[in-house]
């Protein structure tokens, strides 16, 4: 199954994907990790994506649809795979559509996050992701037990730099004006989901499932 998870930032999408992903074995194809893996690298897509990044901007969208491109051909996606951040305009939409096409797939369906904004600034700002492993965490919402201190592998827990309070601001607009028009875009191929994305995790996992049927 092709899932594209779809909703604002910091609605959970990760969160979601990466339960999907242990329980289903299908990857999560983020494109937000691939960039930031590719700004850790310090390669010339990293460079370039940084700036823009940190301004709350969208990355070209060559650069995004080349990612998902090169990365969904991988043997481990013959199964299925979650796509979350991606895609995130309708142009991201319509060139994931002809990309499958050609292999003989689709999109089977889109999830999306509703959540208004109000909750989403404190889900980002209490936000913390381990340097090492990647596991996330929230200062409220899921607590690690040592501040700033991983469960799984007790590395350090820092906060991302897209979000800081300007740039979350920057990142809802982008949402509202490129990313909201992919839900007509789903709507319209009858393919489109809702979750209510202001429940706890496991209720919001629940959900998925559901949607999923
Ligand atoms: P990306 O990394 O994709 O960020 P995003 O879409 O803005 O989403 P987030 O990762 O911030 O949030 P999320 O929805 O995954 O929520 P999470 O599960 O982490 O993109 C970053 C940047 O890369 C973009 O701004 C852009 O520049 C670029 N980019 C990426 N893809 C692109 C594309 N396709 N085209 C162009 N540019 C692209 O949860 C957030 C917090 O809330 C966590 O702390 C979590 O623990 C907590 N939480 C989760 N669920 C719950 C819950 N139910 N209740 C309480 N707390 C919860």
């Amino acid at each position: 199954m092709i899932v594209v998870l779809l909703g604002p930032p910091g609605s959970g999408k990760g969160t979601q994907a990466k339960r999907l992903s242990a329980e289903y074995r299908w990857p999560q194809l983020s494109t937000g990790d691939m960039l930031r893996s590719a700004i850790a690298k310090g390669s010339q897509v990293g460079i370039e994506a940084k700036a823009v990044m940190d301004q709350g901007r969208l990355v070209p969208d060559e650069v995004v649809i080349r990612l998902i491109a090169e990365r969904s051909q991988d043997s481990d996606c013959k199964g299925g795979f979650i796509l979350d951040g991606f895609p995130r305009n309708e142009s991201q939409a319509a060139a994931l559509d002809t990309m499958l096409g050609k292999q003989g797939r689709q999109v089977d369906c889109a999830v999306l996050f509703d959540i208004s904004d109000q909750d989403l600034v404190s889900r980002l700002s209490g936000r913390r992701t381990c340097v090492k492993c990647g596991a996330m965490y929230h200062l409220e919402f899921a607590k690690p037990k040592q501040l700033n201190t991983c469960d799984s592998c007790g590395s350090a827990l820092i906060q991302r730099d897209d979000d800081q309070p300007q740039v979350i601001k920057k990142r809802l607009e982008v949402y509202h004006q490129q990313t909201e028009p992919v839900v007509g875009y789903y709507t319209r191929q009858s393919k489109l989901k809702t979750v209510d994305a202001r429940e706890e995790t496991d209720r919001v996992a629940a959900a998925v499932h559901r949607a999923l049927k």
